[in-house]
């Protein structure tokens, strides 16, 4: 056991923690972050991704060891912010939720997107979203509410 401390949304933590432990089972067990979601277990389909040090990881692959002294968003953390509500109209006025599972995620990757600056033309767009798996949309909407965006899409009218 080691104490570690981190930012998490915001705040300090300051926690006794076996350094190997995935990031993902400190989040959802620890602190019942549960809006980060758990799905392949092993990097693959972006269900678990938070934002570290404004960097979007699979927290399944990351040992709560590497976070130590980093800033860490959930999507708990990330829905406080005027990005995420924008995301979120997007999202609702295209339909782009069916089950939910996935959706945690594919905001904290298009979030990433919006950090970047990048223009949102298809190909960055369908890059930004590789690493998601959803099994229920067909991906079309979920791109779709990411294109509106650059039309003012999910802005408040
Ligand atoms: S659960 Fe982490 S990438 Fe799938
Ligand atoms: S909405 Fe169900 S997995 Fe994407």
């Amino acid at each position: 056991m080691n104490n570690i401390s981190f930012e998490l949304n915001g705040k300090m933590i300051n926690m006794g923690c076996e350094l190997t432990r995935r990031l993902l089972d400190v989040l959802r067990i620890d602190f019942g972050l549960t809006g980060t979601k758990e799905g392949c277990q092993e990097g693959e389909c972006g269900a678990c991704l938070v934002f570290i040090d404004g960097q979007i990881l699979n927290s399944c692959v990351v040992p709560v060891g590497n976070v130590i002294g980093k800033s860490v968003i959930t999507i708990e953390g990330y829905a406080a912010t005027e990005e995420y509500q924008r995301i979120e109209r997007a999202f609702l006025e295209y339909g782009a939720v069916q089950c939910g599972y996935c959706t945690p995620g594919m905001v904290m990757a298009v979030g990433a997107l919006l950090k970047s600056g990048q223009p949102l033309e298809d190909k960055t767009i369908k890059s930004a979203l590789s690493g998601n798996l959803c099994r229920c949309t067909g991906y079309q909407t979920i791109f779709d509410a990411v294109k509106s965006m650059d039309l003012g899409g999910g802005e408040d009218v």
